[in-house]
């Protein structure tokens, strides 16, 4: 089902969190709510879910506004970081609970009195959280307590929970981050799994970049209070709108260089001639520059030179920190530990001096208002 919400306004106080946010997903989507910490991620997903009220805007699903329709009529499932299982209970009773409140009687709830009164329905409900845990892959962990599982154990029991209800969609807050770094990774690739066999809308929140990257449909980049971008992954990746966002998504960071476009349309990068841009107007420039972008050539035919003053060897990858010869601008640069030891003695040795090209058709340009420049950088020429 769509949910959509429009013109969504709120303040704490005299502080404006959520500055008019407009964001609609379609039926079966997977959206990530991604941006950096305090940005309004989960004031956001708390409004959608009904835990908050907005001070303006509208919140719609399946086109019926539910602005203020209470959380348990909006039948969406809520996943937290903190799991919110009870502890007392096994993992069995903690995914019937919200079956429990919903389709039984206060007294066919009360302990063993309830199961001996509805004891067709109890086994209804028993037979749905099996169906649940089968799809999670924990029946074999039905009897266990929350302390008992290890933290993806639970991270699915909690999942487990949420299915249950079959909701119109699963709102989650930053699920993963309790999880240590292998286990989120591995967790990613089940979430999106689930998401699939699921058919369902999930709206995903995080800061962690590149799990938005990695699990959805679409992301939205979100900035103090409003969406800066809303696209694919690959477009955000590729085609970032602002310096902002360009900043935000990618790791390492993508660089950012001084530049210029002079009268005449040419472009200029740390003061050096470099290529046409896509504008004539006369105007100062942050040029970004992926790591993956740019390489290590022989001083004489390369761009622009610096020291290496860091390297980052993750076996598959190697992160050059170059000072470059200006003085006061750092780069990253991402190589192939074993092309690099080919091409350059010593692969490229701390304090070294190496030469640095750009390739002029991967650069984003970025205008002084931190917008990017509309005409696609692709078409930029090289200056020979
Ligand atoms: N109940 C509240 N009262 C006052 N201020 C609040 C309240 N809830 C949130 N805020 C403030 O609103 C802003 C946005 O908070 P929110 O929790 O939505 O951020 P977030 O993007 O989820 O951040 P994080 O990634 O750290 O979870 C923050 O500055 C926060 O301090
Ligand atoms: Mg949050």
């Amino acid at each position: 089902m769509q949910i959509s919400l429009s013109g969504i306004a709120k303040s704490f106080g005299t502080t404006a969190v959520l500055k008019g946010v407009d964001l609609t997903v379609a039926a079966g989507e997977f959206v990530t709510l991604v941006g950096p910490s305090g940005c309004g991620k989960s004031t956001l997903l708390r409004i959608l879910a009904g835990l908050e009220r907005p001070d303006g805007g509208r919140v719609e699903i399946d086109g019926r506004d539910v602005t203020a329709v209470r959380p348990a009529d909006r039948n969406l499932a809520m996943v937290f970081q903190s799991y919110a299982l009870y502890p007392h209970l096994s993992v069995e009773e903690n995914m019937m609970t919200p079956l429990k409140l919903r389709d039984l009687t206060r007294l066919q709830r009360l302990p063993l009195v309830g199961p001996l009164l509805a004891r067709q329905r109890y086994r209804a409900l028993r037979r749905q959280v099996r169906g649940a845990a089968e799809t999670l892959k924990i029946e074999d962990l039905l009897s266990r307590k929350p302390g008992q599982l290890s933290g993806g154990q639970r991270q699915r029991a909690a999942l487990g929970r949420a299915m249950v209800r079959n909701p119109v969609a699963f709102l989650m807050d930053e699920p993963l981050s309790n999880l240590d770094a292998a286990l989120r990774v591995h967790m990613r690739s089940e979430l999106s799994q689930l998401h699939r066999r699921l058919a369902t809308t999930f709206i995903y929140v995080t800061h962690d970049q590149a799990e938005a990257l990695t699990m959805s449909d679409r992301m939205a980049v979100m900035m103090h209070g409003a969406i800066l971008q809303l696209g694919p992954p690959d477009e955000i990746y590729n085609s970032p709108a602002s310096v902002e966002v360009a900043r935000f998504v990618g790791s390492p960071a993508i660089n950012l260089l001084p530049g210029e476009i002079d009268g005449q349309g040419r472009l200029s990068v740390l003061g050096r001639p470099f290529s046409w841009a896509p504008a004539a107007e006369r105007q100062p420039l942050l040029v970004g520059v992926r790591p993956e972008h740019m390489a290590l050539a022989p001083e004489g035919s390369a761009q622009f030179s610096g020291f290496v003053r860091h390297r980052e060897n993750l076996g598959a990858d190697l992160f050059l920190h170059l000072e470059l010869s200006d003085g006061n601008t750092k780069v990253i640069l991402r190589c192939d530990p074993a092309v690099l030891a080919e091409r350059t003695q010593g692969g490229a040795a701390l304090g070294t001096r190496v030469g640095l090209s750009i390739d002029p058709q991967c650069l984003h340009l970025f205008g002084s208002n931190g917008r990017r420049l509309t005409s696609a950088a692709r078409d930029l020429a090289r200056i020979a």
